[in-house]
Formats: C-alpha cells, structure tokens, sequence
C-alpha cells in the first residue's frame, strides 16, 4: 500500500485508512469482539497502518476494541481518536474545555492501551471553548508525550486559522466524497495553503456509493444511525440514483466496482487525501484497498466533474447541525 503524509508536519500513514466506528457503532449490528479484532489485524496484514476512532464510539467500547486489536502492532499502526462531547455522549452537548480534554485523553490511553495518541482530534468545535485554549491544552499534551499530533473535524476556516496558530494542525477529517462535495467550497484551499492534511471520512457515503443500497434497504439495528441521515431517506435514496448510474458507469469504463471508483476518486482529487472507509467483511476490506489500483487521467477527472456537475444531490447529511 502506498503512503501518504498527514499535512506538512504530520505522521505517514496508508493511502487508505480503516473507520472503525462501525465495527459496533451507527453502522448495523456490531461485530463480535474477536471479529472486530481480526479483521483490524486483516487490514493491518493488507497495508493499511491508519486506524481511526473516537471516544463517542460505542460510547468508549470502540477505542477498547481498536486498543485490543493493535496492541500487539502498536508501533507500526498510526491511531487516531476524537474528543469533544460531555460524557463522550454526543447527545449531553458540546465539551472540549481544557480539563475534560485531559480527562479523555486520559481514559482514552487506557482504552487504547497505549501510552499515546497518535493523532488527537477535536471532534466538533466548540462555540463556549476559544481554540486557543482548545489548541493550548493540546500543546501541552503533546509537550507532554502523551499525544503526538493534533488534528481538527469539521472545522470551519476560521477555527483551523486559529487553531493552527497555537499548535500546527496535521489533519483536518470531514465528510468528503462524489456525494458531498462541500469541503471543495469552503476548506479545502485552507488546508492547500497551510499545508495540512485531508482525512476524508463517510468516503462511501456510509455505503450509498458503493451501489449497493437500494431504495428498500431499511436500516433495522438500533443503533443504525443512517435512519436519521436525511440523505438516505427512502425518498432521497430514490432521487440520487442518478449519482449511483454515474458511478456506476465509470465503474464499468475502469473494470472496477462503484466503492472503488469512489475510494479512488478521493485519492486522485489530491495527494494528500486519505479517505478512510469502515467496513465490518474481510472481502468489502480487499474491494476497498484494491481501489489504491484505479488511476485517473487529468481528462478522466474532468469528465468525471462534467458528468457529476449535471446531478443535484438530495437530502442533507444530517437532521441537525453536523
Ligand atoms: N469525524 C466524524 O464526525 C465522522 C463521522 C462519520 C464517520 N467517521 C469516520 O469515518 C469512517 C467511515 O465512515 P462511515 O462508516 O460513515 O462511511 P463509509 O466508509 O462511507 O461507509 C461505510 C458503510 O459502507 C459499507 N461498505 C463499506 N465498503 C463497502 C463496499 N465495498 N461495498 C458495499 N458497501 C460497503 C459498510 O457496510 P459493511 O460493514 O456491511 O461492509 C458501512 O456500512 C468511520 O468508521 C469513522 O471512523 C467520522
């Protein structure tokens, strides 16, 4: 596989990165642990060596899982996780004030069974936090050994300016794909000119791109978030088949599958994006890496944004606010 740098000053990691969020959370039923294990061991043994969760993940039970499985290669692997909501609860609000960033930092090397974090990430800015005291604490945790980069999520322009200012930022994760493609009109030339990397999360969008969801796809498990994703709605599922035909079309021209066109669509778009799909089957895992394989030609891309330029996505990510 090969490797990418997080941003000017950040670590190297695999082109293609492992979500681990739906190995047991929002994505369907969760794995059994000693599944969820062998498939991040079955990524690793693949080349993938960028693993990402988040506190909020189970809550807490992902980090464990992701610890338990990396700890025997911990020294090859690049983990990164996210703080930023009270209690690790997204539905409690908002929390990225200094000591409950150094409590989660805390719990979180526990779980992960390590002695740092590789890449520590404000999950959502918070509005009743200045950064500069967000990217303040980060510093000194970073002084202090036990974090080694920091790296934002969803930020705005003007949050990753200040943010950067502090403590340089190595990675900024939002959602980025043929689907959504908002990032091209608001941070992207932000991270261009600081130098900072792209984690592109939801890559699939949550598995819509790969073709293989269909109007009546119905997202049975509790704890299946796509229910409230207003993009995926049935009626919304039914108006972006259009986008589905597209990919699908370039599917066919390259000998390749729609998650791959989509994976490698990102990768083409600009060297230092790194899309991190989740999966929770070892043969979706192979399908997705074999995406590093599919090159675009300049003319290629360009068609592709002609051919996309003629399609209106329907429906919003989310209910409420990101
Ligand atoms: N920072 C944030 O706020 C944020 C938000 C969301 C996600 N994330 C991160 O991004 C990662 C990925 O995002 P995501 O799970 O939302 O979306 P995704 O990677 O776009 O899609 C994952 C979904 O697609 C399915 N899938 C994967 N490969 C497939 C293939 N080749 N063919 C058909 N279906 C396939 C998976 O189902 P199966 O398991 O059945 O294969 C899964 O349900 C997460 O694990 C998490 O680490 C971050």
């Amino acid at each position: 596989m090969q490797k990418r740098k997080l941003g000017r000053a950040g670590p190297e990691v695999s082109a293609i990165g492992f979500g681990c969020m739906g190995l047991n959370h929002h994505r369907g039923p969760a794995l059994r642990n000693d599944d969820a294990i062998a498939l991040l061991r079955a990524a690793f043994d693949r080349g993938i060596t960028f693993f990402d969760t988040a506190e909020i993940y189970g809550p807490f039970t992902n980090e464990a899982i992701v610890g338990d499985g990396l700890a025997p290669i911990r020294d090859d692997v690049v983990i990164a996780t996210k703080f930023g909501f009270r209690d690790g609860r997204p539905n409690s609000g908002l929390d990225s004030r200094p000591e409950s960033i150094r409590r989660m930092v805390d719990a979180s090397l526990l779980r992960l069974k390590t002695d740092r974090i590789d890449v520590l990430y404000q999950h959502r800015i918070d509005p009743e936090v200045p950064m500069a005291d967000v990217a303040g604490t980060v510093r000194d945790l970073i002084g202090e050994g036990k974090v080694m980069h920091f790296g934002l999520s969803e930020a705005d322009n003007q949050s990753i300016r200040l943010a950067h200012a502090v403590q340089p930022v190595v990675a900024l994760q939002s959602e980025y794909s043929l689907w959504w493609r908002q990032p091209e009109e608001t941070v992207l030339s932000t991270v261009d000119e600081l130098g900072i990397g792209f984690v592109s999360y939801s890559p699939l969008g949550r598995g819509f791109l790969s073709g293989t969801m269909g109007e009546n796809t119905s997202f049975e498990a509790d704890n299946d978030q796509r229910k409230t994703n207003p993009y995926l709605a049935p009626e919304n599922r039914a108006a972006n088949r259009p986008i589905i035909d597209a990919i699908q079309s370039v599917a066919k021209k390259k000998n390749a599958t729609a998650a791959q066109i989509a994976i490698a669509w990102l990768l083409a778009r600009r060297p230092w994006i790194v899309p991190i799909p989740g999966t929770t089957k070892i043969h979706r895992l192979d399908e997705n890496i074999d995406a590093e394989s599919v090159e675009f030609s300049t003319e290629e891309m360009d068609a592709i944004d002609a051919e996309f330029a003629k399609i209106t996505p329907h429906g919003d990510r989310y209910a409420t606010a990101p």
